[in-house]
């Protein structure tokens, strides 16, 4: 039998509001249920002692390991990182769209296009792209205001992400149809985003999977859309170095000299645009979802936002004066990590948590599990902003929304710096209040509010 988090007892003991957790299961599941449920919501396969011990292990096709404990993150994302490679399971699952761009590529494929991307994300490049976010702020504001006094804010923080990185990477846009963009990326989550249970069954890699063939055409009409923009740029000869993929263009090895071949553009480009926006905008959907069921929360935050921005957007220069924007989007992703578990690979034996490793075995990294974990969090169900206080220390590797060591996300800040402006931005003009179902949290790719989450927008005065 299966229920979402502990709440209700929570919630009697301290009357305060306590978030949507995720379904756990009771009793122990056969391997069919678990590959059942993995195809529903990857979070109903975390066990509850993966809340409670820093380890868990079983058995399904192959050995498996959850990890939750801080030293073990260390362990496996960096001291002995070469150990721990991405499982084939997720690289097959994003392959046909990404091939094997910087997030999916290993060992040296990984280490050159790593060097070669990571300057066009230095904090100076991604000051210089924030002029298009505030433009973003502003537009999702003017939606807001005409939206009636109920808005579903997946959907809106969807189009203004999705406004944002369509700005910073292909500027202009004359050679892009954003609409039918954003359409093939729908179709691609709800086909081969989805874990394969053709995977967890074990069936061998050349067996088509039907979500793979379902999803070929909206891969190929971003891959054509993408190619195109690319195609039309080259031509302009543009060298401004004005917005991403003129970046991407001009980026190299600093060792090798090594620039991006017309596929690993492509590749690279459709990675960033999709994940440039999706997890943005989930992590700003769930923020909006704490804070409107938290308005002592909420009437701080606008208090710091109003007081620094008065009604105008806010920029990049704005966000250091406003701590409390950024300390909620972090506690929001304590709650609700975007990505909420990534699988490795383990090479040669090693010991994690006085456990053996050995070839062969999966280890799966449950980030959602490591932020709510009884030994590293205080009442880890409840919503604390204060959490990530300036004063506050804790280690580095007990909350990871973006991972860590060499492969840590090359986007954490384009992504901060897009959040913080929007938010701040949205949180000066209006208050949100609860005014529809309570959202449920499912992760397929990355941890969505489903059905979404609606709430009551009222313009303040
Ligand atoms: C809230 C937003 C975001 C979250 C929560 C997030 C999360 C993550 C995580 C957890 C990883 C590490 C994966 C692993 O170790 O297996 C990662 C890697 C990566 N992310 Fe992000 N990400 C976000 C936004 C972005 C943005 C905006 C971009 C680019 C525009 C981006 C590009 C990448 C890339 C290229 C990698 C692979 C890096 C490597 O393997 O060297 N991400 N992200």
């Amino acid at each position: 039998m299966q229920s979402w988090g502990q709440t209700s007892t929570l919630r009697r003991m301290t009357e305060n509001f306590v978030p949507v957790g995720a379904p756990v299961h009771r009793r122990v599941m056969s391997r069919i249920e678990t590959a059942l449920a993995a195809r529903r919501n990857v979070l109903e396969v975390i066990p509850i002692p993966a809340y409670r011990q820093p380890i868990v292990s079983g058995e399904m096709l192959s050995r498996w390991h959850m990890l939750a404990d801080p030293a073990g993150y260390r362990r496996v994302m960096s001291e002995n990182l070469a150990n721990y490679p991405k499982s084939e399971i997720m690289r097959r699952m994003l392959r046909p769209a990404i091939g094997d761009s910087l997030f999916n590529a290993d060992g040296a494929d990984w280490r050159w296009q790593r060097r070669a991307v990571a300057p066009v994300f230095t904090h100076r490049n991604v000051v210089a792209l924030a002029p298009a976010m505030t433009a973003t702020a502003e537009r999702a504001a003017a939606r807001l205001e005409a939206s009636g006094g109920r808005a579903e804010m997946v959907h809106e923080m969807l189009t203004a992400t999705f406004d944002v990185i369509c700005d910073v990477a292909l500027s202009g846009r004359e050679h892009f149809d954003a609409r039918a963009f954003g359409a093939a990326i729908t179709r691609y989550f709800q086909t081969a985003g989805r874990a394969s249970l053709l995977d967890f069954l074990g069936v061998p890699d050349w067996f088509p999977r039907p979500g793979e063939i379902l999803a070929g055409g909206s891969v190929k009409t971003m891959h054509d859309m993408v190619a195109a923009a690319i195609q039309a740029r080259r031509q302009m000869g543009r060298a401004g170095a004005d917005d991403l993929l003129d970046y991407m263009l001009a980026a190299e090895d600093p060792e090798t000299g090594q620039r991006m071949s017309a596929e690993d553009l492509v590749f690279n480009m459709q990675f960033f645009i999709v994940a440039g926006h999706e997890t943005t905008a989930l992590a700003l959907a769930w923020a909006l979802y704490l804070l409107a069921n938290s308005p002592a929360e909420q009437a701080a935050v606008r208090a710091q936002a109003r007081a620094q921005l008065g009604s105008r957007a806010a920029t990049a220069a704005d966000l250091e004066a406003m701590p409390l924007v950024t300390q909620v989007l972090e506690e929001t992703m304590r709650l609700y990590p975007p990505v909420g578990l990534l699988a490795r690979a383990v090479l040669e034996e090693d010991e994690l948590c006085g456990r053996v490793m050995k070839p062969g075995d999966i280890l799966f990294l449950p980030i959602w599990a490591l932020h709510r974990h009884e030994m590293w969090w205080e009442q880890p169900e409840l919503f604390r902003p204060a959490r990530f206080g300036a004063d506050v220390r804790r280690d580095k590797y007990q909350y990871l929304p973006f991972g860590a060591g060499p492969r840590v996300c090359v986007g954490a800040n384009f992504a901060m710096m897009q959040a913080g402006i929007i938010l701040s931005t949205l949180l000066a003009r209006f208050s949100f209040a609860p005014a529809g179902p309570g959202p449920r949290p499912i992760m397929s790719m990355t941890v969505r509010p489903d059905p979404g989450v609606t709430l009551a927008v009222k313009v303040v005065g």
